[in-house]
């Protein structure tokens, strides 16, 4: 495998609305960020991602782009996104940004144009289609619920969208869209960005006939995914992308892919694959309820366990995942992989060392280096995000009560993971002196930045040995390019794994149960590289591992 830039770095995910607010408009910012430069580079960071920070109208928070080539006023100026580049440069940090171009907002230019004139230059830019017998061209329901056909007011004609009826989907046929989306890539390339996370790309290939599925649910309408999994060729369209984009800039791509097919992975990740590498979501997708959130299965830990395994795998034969325990979309880590006994220090700890050790680009995300979790929610008009709104409404249909649907939604919701950074005790948790545009976790007084740097025993300091132990000069190898090998999988409650190469062999051993453990150990131990009880006695022949210990050891034997 040919060695890339970036196969030993540490990522991080900045979800900016909340990160930090240095203006006291309750908005997090980039002036924000800027002052928290050295904060991720004493936690070992190399690569920030930028949830999105351009223009838009924010119905779906930043994810509804109204111009690719301006920064949302929200969040500040170019000037200052610029020194943002410089100041992350002057620390070896590499900024990467959030590319969204699936869709853009219904307020964007060209989409303003199209409506204006669908069977203008710019309609062709989108997808209109005429209605059939006075109903939509298709059946599909959109990712934020109802249909993906919007009427366009006084015409026969429908546009399409996959996501929220403000978000249109962008014609990936039209080679001049193509091209106006290269030019906007490669001009953010050449400002200086190492990089792109992208945003639902799979979604970029449609099947032109938009035949009608089976109806899955009581609205008579079918899951827009099932389109995308029925049509084939958006490799073609990927590897245009990346020939005219990323390859010239040797940049670093990281996809969000769901719906891939069999045997496709090589063509994503591997030697001239479309991207650098993509997200590994399979313990995630395990919660992904039949109809909606409400009827999302538990998370059950033999089958979390073989998820990751399974994906290690199956991934190290042709490229690297990007491993995450959590982003902006998903409900806190801690909240929903650990069970409740195991939500304190030493379980945060835990789950964060398995994930974080494992092969691949650990992703990091706002919050997850302090252990914060899930928030507690009163209704539902406390939350902001467009998804939560629209499962509860699902949940209710389904014949939940009120607080039924609370409940799921304080479970999955996005804005779980949404909430403000918690900085410090004080109030609003330190994010802003303003009225925060999402309510603050009301644990912030527990859970918060600044206490944790006093102490070394906490979830911060403990992420920052983690990650300095994966990159420390004598571990590095071993942790970006050995081999994953499974370990222990007959045991109930143990997740353990080795990561070896010809020079060293470890071993990373947690106890996800609530009783003791005890391993017989495969190989003779040389040293302890961490510990989240501290232990420093090396173990003989017998491992014991208490409710929620994890160890990291290195073989004596080895070779
Ligand atoms: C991706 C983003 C999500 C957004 C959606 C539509 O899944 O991560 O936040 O809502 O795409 O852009
Ligand atoms: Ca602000």
């Amino acid at each position: 495998m040919n060695q890339k830039w970036w196969h030993d770095k540490v990522a991080y995910q900045i979800y900016p609305k909340s990160f930090l607010d240095s203006n006291g408009d309750g908005i997090g910012d980039l002036r924000g960020i800027i002052s928290k430069l050295d904060y991720l580079k004493a936690l070992g960071v190399d690569i920030i991602w930028l949830s999105p920070i351009y223009k838009s109208p924010f119905v779906d928070q930043g994810y509804d782009i109204s111009d690719y080539y301006a920064i949302a006023e929200e969040f500040g100026t170019m000037e200052e996104f610029d020194e943002l580049l410089a100041e992350a440069k002057k620390r070896d940090m590499y900024i990467i940004m959030d590319l969204v171009i699936n869709h853009c907002s219904d307020q964007h230019e060209w989409f303003q144009k199209a409506l204006a004139n669908p069977e203008g230059e710019y309609g062709d830019y989108f997808y209109f289609r005429k209605g059939k017998d006075g109903n939509p061209p298709s059946n599909y329901r959109s990712y934020f619920g109802g249909n993906c056909w919007e009427p366009v007011p006084g015409t026969d004609l429908y546009y399409f969208h996959m996501f929220a009826k403000e978000q249109p989907d962008l014609n990936w046929e039209n080679p001049r869209l193509r091209q106006e989306l290269y030019n906007m890539v490669n001009w953010w390339l050449e400002k200086g960005l190492a990089g792109f996370r992208i945003d639902a790309i799979i979604n970029i290939k449609k099947n032109l006939d938009f035949p009608d599925f089976e109806p899955d649910g009581p609205d008579g309408l079918a899951g827009c995914w099932k389109m995308v999994e029925s049509v084939d060729g958006v490799g073609e369209f990927l590897q245009d992308l990346k020939r005219n984009t990323f390859q010239k800039h040797d940049a670093f791509t990281v996809a969000e892919v769901f719906n891939m097919k069999e045997g496709e992975l090589p063509a994503f990740i591997g030697e001239d694959g479309h991207f650098s590498t993509i997200f590994d979501f399979s313990a995630h997708c395990l919660s992904d309820g039949a109809h909606g959130w409400y009827d999302a299965p538990p998370i059950d830990f033999k089958a979390w366990r073989k998820a990751i395994m399974d994906s290690q795998l199956e991934v190290q034969e042709c490229g690297f995942e990007a491993n995450i325990i959590e982003n902006h979309d998903e409900p806190r880590g801690v909240s929903r992989f650990l069970p409740e006994y195991a939500r304190t220090a030493a379980g945060t700890k835990m789950l964060g060392t398995v994930s974080l050790l494992l092969r691949g680009i650990p992703f990091i995300y706002q919050g997850q280096e302090i252990g914060m979790q899930n928030s507690v929610w009163n209704s539902i008009e406390e939350y902001d995000d467009i998804s939560t709104k629209d499962q509860y409404h699902v949940a209710r249909e389904a014949g939940l009560t009120d607080a039924e649907a609370l409940t799921v939604c304080g479970r999955m919701s996005r804005d779980n993971a949404r909430t403000p950074v918690q900085w410090n005790g004080q109030a609003n948790a330190g994010f802003t002196t303003g009225t925060p545009w999402l309510k603050v976790n009301p644990n912030y007084t527990a859970i918060n930045a600044e206490s944790q740097e006093q102490d070394p025993d906490s979830v911060l300091n403990y992420y920052r040995r983690l990650v300095a132990t994966r990159k420390s000069a004598e571990y590095k190898e071993v942790f970006t390019y050995g081999k994953f090998v499974p370990s222990y999988t007959d045991t109930e409650t143990v997740m353990a794994y080795y990561r070896e190469d010809e020079q060293k062999q470890v071993l990373v051993a947690a106890n996800f149960g609530e009783e003791t453990v005890t391993l017989k150990l495969d190989h003779p131990v040389k040293r302890i590289l961490l510990s989240n009880q501290n232990t420093t006695e090396i173990p003989a022949q017998l491992l014991n591992l208490k409710s929620c210990e994890v160890i990291v050891l290195e073989c004596a034997d080895h070779m």
